[in-house]
């Protein structure tokens, strides 16, 4: 206990609010104005903070969405604005804030948690490992010259919404690793920090076919880059219209860039490599839960198996230990026992869960175990399309 409250929690007042704001300016160097404005729009609610020798320490965000593995949406804890005080830096500070935080999110029954690090060692001490990858996708605007006009582009009315939504829902329930976005992150859709986005929807004769919310950065002289915070197309005559809308923007625009996974589907549809693709970042995952995040994910269907593990983590108990993975229809079932085949830590769970490596290649590096029958049969369990999000938190 600190003062009355406890070392970890919600800011209790408007000192604690302040503090936070003043540690997210410094770690993150950004105008005070900005942070604070940044503290409010997230909440006090969500906010946490350690509490060391009376004053704020640390301060972290989780953010409750959800994250889709095989066709099924698994309950994520996403962690934004993770933040020590300058003058209270490496003595822990920013482990024991994350151990409180991971307590909390497997107690509200999280099985899964994400994060963009900053740093590897910090989040692989509590249990994060490498599990999918946000790329930068960055084509040249005069190559989008589509001859299609037959879908009408406008721009988005808030009536539009509900048919936005479910149009990324449908989109992102079958992309690996895709976000079931809450409203943290839409807000960054619609919103970005710092910038205007406008909204623009591709309709057909059934309905909305598409979406696309763009922001336009000035660069040298009157040039612009289109940054996409967001896009969706359902049809293929939809995301040759979107082309040539944005292609539309190349007088004075010279690159369309957005990002996700390593193989945009629309980049299959340009005459030549005229664009670039790039890794901005490796995320990390946490698995909270092993049974729970085992049985909430999507398996391909047609493929049956038992995988028998060992799991070793040093946070949670209840994740020691022998499981069994039984795999028919599509469902996994988990029950604790087993020959424990394969031995494991936590961490390399996280990338054989997303299918970010297989598991021959977790053993070449030494992070698994198992016989070769084995790691063939969870290549085939844990096989899919290479986990990405295009979104940041
Ligand atoms: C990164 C940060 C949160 C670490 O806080 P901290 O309380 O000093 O961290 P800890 O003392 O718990 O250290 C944990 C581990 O993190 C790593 N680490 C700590 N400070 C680091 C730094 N400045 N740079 C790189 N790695 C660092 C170290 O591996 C450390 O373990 P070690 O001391 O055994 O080597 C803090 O330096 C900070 O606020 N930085 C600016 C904002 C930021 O980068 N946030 C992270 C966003 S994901």
């Amino acid at each position: 206990m600190e003062r009355g409250r406890p070392a970890f929690g919600p800011p209790g007042d408007a000192e604690e609010q302040a503090a936070v704001a003043d540690i997210m300016a410094q770690a993150f160097a950004m105008p005070l104005a900005d942070s604070t404005a940044w503290v409010e729009k997230a909440g006090l609610a969500n906010l946490r903070v350690l509490r060391e020798k009376g004053t704020v320490t640390a301060t972290a965000l989780p953010i409750p969405m959800g994250q889709w593995f095989g066709g099924r949406r698994v309950a994520m804890a996403g962690i934004g604005g993770v933040g020590v005080a300058p003058s209270a830096r490496g003595a822990g500070a920013a482990t024991r804030l994350m151990q409180h935080t991971l307590q909390e999110l497997r107690s509200l029954g999280f099985p899964l948690s994400v994060l963009y690090p900053a740093t590897q060692p910090l989040y692989r001490r509590a249990g994060y490992e490498q599990a999918g990858a946000r790329f930068e996708i960055r084509v040249q605007a005069h190559r989008l010259d589509f001859n299609e006009r037959t879908l009408q582009v406008r721009p988005v009315s808030p009536a539009d919404l509900p048919a936005v939504q479910e149009l990324y829902r449908r989109y992102a329930s079958t992309r690996q690793g895709y976000l079931d976005r809450g409203p943290y992150v839409w807000d960054r859709v619609f919103h970005p920090r710092s910038e205007t986005a406008y909204g623009y929807v591709v309709e057909g004769a059934q309905g909305l076919e598409g979406y696309v919310w763009l922001v336009r950065r000035r660069k040298v002289d009157l040039l612009q880059e289109i940054f996409l915070t967001d896009y969706v197309v359902s049809t293929p005559t939809a995301a040759r219209r979107l082309l040539r809308f944005l292609g539309d923007h190349r007088s004075l625009a010279q690159e369309v860039v957005w990002t996700g996974g390593p193989m945009d589907p629309l980049l299959l549809l340009l005459r030549e490599q005229t664009y670039q693709v790039k890794l901005l970042f490796h995320w990390m995952m946490r698995v909270l839960d092993v049974p729970a995040a085992l049985e909430s994910r999507g398996y391909p269907a047609g493929v049956s198996g038992t995988l028998h593990l060992h799991v070793e983590d040093d946070l949670f108990p209840e994740n020691r230990g022998t499981f069994t993975l039984e795999v028919s229809g599509g469902t996994g079932h988990v029950q604790r026992g087993g020959g424990g085949l394969m031995s494991l830590d936590v961490r390399a769970l996280a990338p054989l869960y997303t299918g970010f490596l297989t598991p021959e290649a977790l053993r070449s590096v030494g992070a698994l175990v198992a016989d070769d029958a084995t790691v063939r049969l969870a290549a085939t369990l844990f096989s899919g399309a290479s986990p990405a999000l295009p979104d940041m938190f």
